[in-house]
């Protein structure tokens, strides 16, 4: 049977589960949804206008572009386009979990690298290469951990990597990372084959609108834009992602908000004798002395959501959004209600 994916528990309470924006969605962007008065009419497919602007916006050109129904849709369009049954994509572990169940999806063979101090393993990733790998799925920063890779490391590893191999690399939080982190679209314009995926789900506050981009080179763009669906999407995520661009103070708030947080939460942390992975994103990867289950447990018996690492193959540690200030204060407040019980 096919694994399938494990979504957050969805239950009342202070959810810190699906790193979501906790200032919830640019008022920009919620205005122009509502303003739509008309949806009788198809959209225009090739998307033109919002492709233009985002190839403007990070230097590439429109024909660089292509756009999903969320990102989480290009990641399977790349690995039904590009894998064939018994062919190998090299992903870390812990990472995204829909790489794995993607590829598997296609009858091909998920390669998995074990990260190095919870950071993917980019030498190690290069040694499991085969002749028959197709696909290098990268997830950076890396969800669960957090981490994320030098951009000096990311360049040296992209030079050594075959040019028939195609490289995903999924930026779902790159706009909340430091700037000596890796930017993989500057790449784009240097190696054929490089797909980079990024979000409006995070950052943007739109997780429930579905918008999802992606930059690759023009004769990658075109075999995908091949594969995609039609109208993949909708009229409402057009409008509200193209607001949301116009809202650079949005995005600034956001995150100044995740900086507060986790200025407010890593000294909270070490005070507290616990330690948690150096984030590159809206999340963190807390370890937990007890079993990552049973503090999952717990944590939901005070009315924290959070992910269980034990579901991400991330044993012993909790996966945490960066909420708002009553949020993270929400967390660390239950946390110290039950650490005795936990070092009991
Ligand atoms: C690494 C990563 N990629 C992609 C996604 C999915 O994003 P979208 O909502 O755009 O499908 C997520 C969502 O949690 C994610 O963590």
């Amino acid at each position: 049977m096919l694994e399938s994916y494990q979504r957050a528990a969805f239950v009342d309470g202070v959810r810190l589960a699906s790193n979501e924006n906790p200032l919830g969605t640019s008022p920009k962007a919620l205005a122009a949804v509502r303003r739509i008065a008309d949806l009788s009419r198809y959209v225009d497919d090739s998307y033109v206008d919002i492709r233009e602007r985002l190839a403007e916006r990070h230097g590439v050109l429109r024909e660089n572009v292509v756009l999903g129904h969320g990102s989480n849709e290009i990641v399977k369009l790349v690995v039904q386009t590009f894998v064939r049954a018994g062919e190998e994509a090299v992903m870390a572990v812990p990472s995204f979990a829909l790489f794995r169940l993607a590829v598997l999806e296609h009858g091909g063979s998920p390669i998995e690298v074990p990260l190095r101090e919870g950071v993917s393993d980019l030498d190690a990733m290069l040694a499991a290469l085969t002749p028959r790998t197709r696909l290098v799925l990268l997830c950076d920063p890396n969800n669960p951990t957090g981490t994320a890779v030098q951009r000096a490391d990311f360049h040296a590893f992209v030079e050594r990597l075959p040019p028939e191999i195609v490289l995903v690399v999924d930026q779902a939080y790159r706009e909340y990372a430091a700037t000596d982190c890796a930017d993989a679209t500057d790449e784009v314009r240097r190696r054929p084959k490089t797909v980079v995926l990024r979000t409006m789900s995070k950052i943007y506050g739109l997780a429930a609108l579905r918008f999802g981009y992606a930059f690759a080179d023009e004769e990658t763009v075109a075999t995908l834009e091949r594969v995609r669906l039609p109208f993949n999407v909708a009229a409402t995520a057009l409008a509200g992602a193209a607001a949301a661009l116009d809202d650079d103070a949005f995005l600034r708030r956001s995150i100044a908000c995740n900086e507060a947080g986790k200025s407010l939460i890593y000294p909270a942390l070490a005070a507290l004798g616990l330690n948690a992975y150096p984030t590159q994103a809206n999340f963190y990867a807390l370890a937990v002395p007890i079993a990552a289950t049973r503090a999952y447990e717990d944590l939901l018996g005070e009315g924290i959501v959070v992910r269980n690492g034990d579901s991400l193959r991330m044993p012993g540690r909790l996966r945490i959004t960066i909420g708002a200030e009553n949020e993270n204060r929400a967390l660390l407040a239950a946390l110290s209600r039950l650490l005795p019980r936990w070092r009991a």
